[in-house]
């Protein structure tokens, strides 16, 4: 489903490419957890995939297709595939959660209406669906800066989900919450990837919990990939070496 070959990246001005000769194959129905400390590249391999940053050399495939060949209206075709969920959640506080959830639409509408924020019936419908979904039901006319960051963070799962995507990509979704919060964050991710079919892959900086539900694990480690396979093979010795001398810091997050 997406390729990426022989993808590096360096960005101007630095000495050390962010992510080098980077390999990779996923396939639908994956739920694949990316470790790696800060700096390692998880963002830069993220944002490679949704085809906002283009790679120095190599390059990605989406069902077989080069990105790199599309025009901008293919790449946004193949964006609103993607569902990006990100670690502040990247919504706007003051409107409601059914407003936000609506932007999600965006990508399927043309300009006028957005500006003018008129939805039909059916695409209100969608969202209170959506909202469903993440189990909100009863918050979806509160603005957003009165919710939780856990609710928030359903909040920014349902906009992705409110586009169909085949892919759901996460920054770090569970960066900034309590571990008990976290743990549900996940647990939903993997009900609605088993529900959707969703190819899921998520930045974590939490072991225990791409132990607990991934069915793959990519360390990254300076740029480059330093351990791809089945999260039991994720041993203490890897532990050590993705996390190196910061592993207490990483424990005590
Ligand atoms: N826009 C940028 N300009 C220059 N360097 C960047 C930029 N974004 C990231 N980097 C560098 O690229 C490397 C990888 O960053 P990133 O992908 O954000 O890692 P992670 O998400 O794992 O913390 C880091 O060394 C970082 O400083
Ligand atoms: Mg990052």
């Amino acid at each position: 489903m997406i390729e990426l070959r022989n993808v590096s990246v360096k960005y101007p001005g630095t000495n050390h490419p962010a992510l080098s000769s980077i390999n990779l194959t996923f396939n639908e129905g994956e739920f694949v957890c990316i470790l790696g400390k800060s700096g390692a590249g998880k963002s830069t391999l993220i944002r490679c995939m949704n085809g906002l940053q283009k790679p120095s050399e190599g390059e990605i495939y989406w069902n077989g297709q080069a990105l790199s060949k599309k025009n901008e209206e293919q790449k946004r075709h193949v964006r609103r595939e993607m569902g990006m969920i990100f670690q502040h959640y990247n919504l706007v506080p003051r409107l409601t959660v059914i407003q936000n959830v609506l932007t999600g639409m965006f990508g399927y509408r043309n300009t006028f209406k957005n500006l003018i924020g008129w939805f039909t019936k059916e695409e209100i419908e969608q969202a209170k669906q959506v909202i469903d979904d993440v189990g909100l039901t009863d918050f979806a006319e509160r603005r957003v800066e009165r919710l939780s960051g856990g609710q928030k963070q359903r909040v920014g799962i349902a906009r992705a989900l409110i586009q169909q995507p085949r892919v759901f990509l996460g920054d770090e979704p569970v960066a900034s919450l309590d571990p008990g919060t976290s743990n549900h964050i996940f647990s939903l991710l993997k009900e609605l990837h088993e529900r959707h079919q969703l190819l899921t892959l998520i930045n974590v900086h939490d072991v225990t919990l791409a132990k607990r539900y991934a069915t793959r694990i990519i360390a990254l480690k300076n740029g480059k990939l330093i351990f791809d396979g089945k999260p039991g093979d994720f041993t203490e010795d890897l532990y050590d070496e993705t996390y190196g001398a910061d592993k207490k810091t990483v424990l005590s997050r």
